[in-house]
This record gives C-alpha cells, structure tokens and sequence, in this order.
C-alpha cells in the first residue's frame, strides 16, 4: 500500500491508520456531512476510508494531531485521459475555517508535481456552494452540470457540478 504524508501550513494529509475507522465514521455521521456523502456503516469506513486499495487513495486530514476529515483521489491511468479526480470531508466544527481550500490545495500539488497529471476533476452537487467556492479557489473551473448525477440520502438524483483544473489553472501560492 502506498504511504504518502503531505504538509500544508496548517493540515496533515496522510494514510490512514487501523483503528482511525470509528473517527471518520464519527464525522460522516455528522448532518452536515452525512447529506453529502450519504450514510455509512463501520464496516464501510473501514474498507473504504482505511484499508483501502491503490485504486481509490484516501488519507486523513489531520490539525494539531487531532482527525478532522478525509481527502481521496482516484487517478484514471488510460494514458489517453490520465486525470485525478479528488473528494473530501471536513468535521462540521472545522467548517468555514479555509481548512478544505487548503487541503485541496496541498493534494492538488501533489498530484500535478509527484504524480505528474495536467488535469483533476471533482463533482459537487450544485447546491454545495461552501464546496464549489472552496474548489474555485484552488483554481478549478465549472465545465457543465451532469444531471441527475447522485443519488443522496432522501433517495432522490440530484445535479452534479463537473469542475476542473489544468496543472495551468492552479492557484498555488507556494508557488508564486
Ligand atoms: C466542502 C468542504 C470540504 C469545504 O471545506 P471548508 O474548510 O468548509 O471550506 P473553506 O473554508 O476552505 O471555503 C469555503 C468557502 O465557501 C464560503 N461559504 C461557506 N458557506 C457558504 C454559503 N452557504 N454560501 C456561500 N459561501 C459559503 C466560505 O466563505 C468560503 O469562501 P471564502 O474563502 O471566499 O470566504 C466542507 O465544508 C465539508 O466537508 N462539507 C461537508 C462535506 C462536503 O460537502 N464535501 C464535499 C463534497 S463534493
């Protein structure tokens, strides 16, 4: 399993460890969290955020030692349409704080530098607008609306934000 630890100025992005399950399932369970990412068993937080595969890479978003969220990438490795796409969730107390943009932002480094993609991709719904303005930020772009894209926790389809970001597009300011 790939290890990987990443610093932003204020978070720790890293692998997950055995026994961080009931933590993350702590915050998915949250309201704020849950509509958005739907509901979860321990088993599921286990498999998915955890002990997961290389397919879909999830690490842990850490402030001052403490758990507060998880971010993950899956990379499309056809090498006609290499991309990463990228998903994430934040503890509801740790909401608003510039938390998210900044993890997005380390992640996103990452994978254009390390990993070597031109392009990543992520799907909020269109009313996510603390999500869409957060991913703005970085750099992404809206390219269209998929509709009736995901099925949320009240059973019905909602639309889904395509958004995008060229290695070009990318607001770094380490970098500048
Ligand atoms: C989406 C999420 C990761 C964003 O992280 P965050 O740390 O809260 O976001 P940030 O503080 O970095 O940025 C949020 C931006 O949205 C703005 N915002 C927040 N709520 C808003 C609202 N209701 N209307 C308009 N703007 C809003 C904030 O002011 C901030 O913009 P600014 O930096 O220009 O002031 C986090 O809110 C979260 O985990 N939400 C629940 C799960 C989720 O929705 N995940 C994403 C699925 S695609």
């Amino acid at each position: 399993m790939l290890m990987i630890e990443l610093r932003g100025p204020r978070v720790l992005l890293r692998s997950g460890k055995k026994g961080e399950a009931p933590r993350l399932l702590e915050i998915l369970s949250e309201p704020a969290v849950a509509t958005r990412w739907g509901n979860f068993s321990l088993e599921d937080a286990e498999t998915q955020f955890v002990e997961t595969d290389d397919a879909l890479i999830v690490l842990v978003v850490e402030l001052d030692g403490e758990v507060i969220g998880a971010i993950q990438f899956g990379e499309e490795n056809d090498p006609q349409y290499r991309h990463a796409n990228i998903d994430l969730f934040l503890t509801t107390s740790r909401h608003g704080q510039g938390l998210g943009t900044e993890s997005i932002r380390v992640l996103a480094r990452y994978l254009f530098e390390e990993r070597g993609h031109h392009r990543l991709s992520i799907d909020p719904a269109v009313d996510n607008v603390a999500a869409i303005r957060a991913y703005e930020a970085v750099g992404f772009r809206p390219v269209g609306v998929m509709r009736k894209y995901e099925q949320g926790p009240d059973g019905r389809w909602h639309d889904g934000l395509l958004m995008d970001m060229l290695v070009e597009d990318f607001e770094d300011p380490v970098a500048k």
